[in-house]
């Protein structure tokens, strides 16, 4: 079955971005000139995502505005001959149909994906989270609906290999080697200290999940910071279907923290031919003025 819908939990109040996050929704924090969502969104659409949920909390309505029409900054770049930024500007706002659902209360990962229950109707689903941009050619979202599509719509699950001195920070796979990007999973745990992680397989919150998923999440118990974890909905899928683990391709930037937002800043700046001259020069200048040599 083609899956069409992806949610995107966006209820986070985006602590680590404060002050900026005191009056911006973090999501709309720009990469150079474009919102950190706009990449999670892009890849979705370009896996062929036809419709995304955002799950929400107050102070997000920017993010669903930002992917909306916007008529009168259109009226204004018409009237001023601002064609390629009304292209732009347009292009954006239909992108992809957009629909939203509120978390009243940020009760954990696993109560915000149950939140978007009535909206997914009954199919298979892909939930991306925000704070990690993942770029490559075939986006890390598609790589894995193509694994659930060959293997008679199971569930994936994204992952990568990540220091074991960091396993605390995310959720953590086990599973039978299939080949070498693929795994069936046994089972998965939140955020073990890297003593307790079974591997150091993580995912950066990318997931294909099927409907079973909703009637665990009613019923599992707070797990890891006293949240409903989504981690532990899977550890139990996993036990009664199958669920894969594949270490996608594609280069990820960690963009929930001020050093991976600046690693893509930089990275992003250091790729694109129209900034790229200029911005050399300055690193190559603010380095000597701080008496930088590498
Ligand atoms: C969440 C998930 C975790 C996942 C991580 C990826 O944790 O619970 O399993 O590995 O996102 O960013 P959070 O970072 O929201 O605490």
């Amino acid at each position: 079955m083609k899956i069409k819908k992806a949610i995107i939990p966006i209820a986070g109040k985006g602590t680590r971005f404060l002050p900026a996050t005191k009056e911006i929704a973090k999501e709309i924090i720009p990469i150079i000139n474009v919102p950190m969502i706009h990449y999670i969104v892009q890849e979705a659409v370009e896996a062929g995502i036809e419709q995304i949920i955002f799950v929400t909390s107050s102070g997000k309505f920017s993010v669903e505005d930002y992917f909306d029409r916007n008529l009168e900054l259109e009226a204004y770049l018409e009237r001023n001959n601002k064609i390629k930024e009304l292209e732009l500007v347009r292009k954006i706002g239909s992108m992809v149909e957009i629909t939203a659902v509120r978390q009243k209360e940020q009760l954990g990962l696993g109560h915000a994906v149950l939140m978007a229950k009535n909206m997914v109707e009954g199919e298979p689903f892909a939930v991306l989270l925000g704070d990690d941009i993942v770029i490559n050619p075939k986006p890390a979202i598609q790589q894995l609906m193509e694994v659930s599509v060959q293997n008679d719509g199971a569930n994936v699950i994204g992952v990568m290999e990540v220091p074991k001195a960091e396993t605390a920070k995310y959720g953590i796979v086990k599973g039978e080697v299939i080949n070498e990007r693929t795994l069936r999973m046994t089972g998965m745990v939140e955020k073990p200290k890297p003593e307790d992680a079974p591997t150091n397989l993580a995912t950066p919150g990318r997931y294909i999940l099927t409907p079973e998923i909703f009637g665990i999440l009613e019923k599992i118990p707070r797990g890891a910071g006293n949240e409903y974890q989504l981690t532990d909905a899977i550890n139990i899928l996993c036990q009664k279907k199958n669920v894969f683990a594949y270490k996608f391709e594609g280069e990820r930037f960690d963009t929930g923290n001020i050093h991976g937002y600046l690693d893509a800043t930089i990275d992003f700046a250091l790729k694109d031919p129209a900034i790229k001259e200029k911005f050399i020069e300055s690193l190559k200048y603010r380095m000597n003025k701080y008496g930088i040599t590498l």
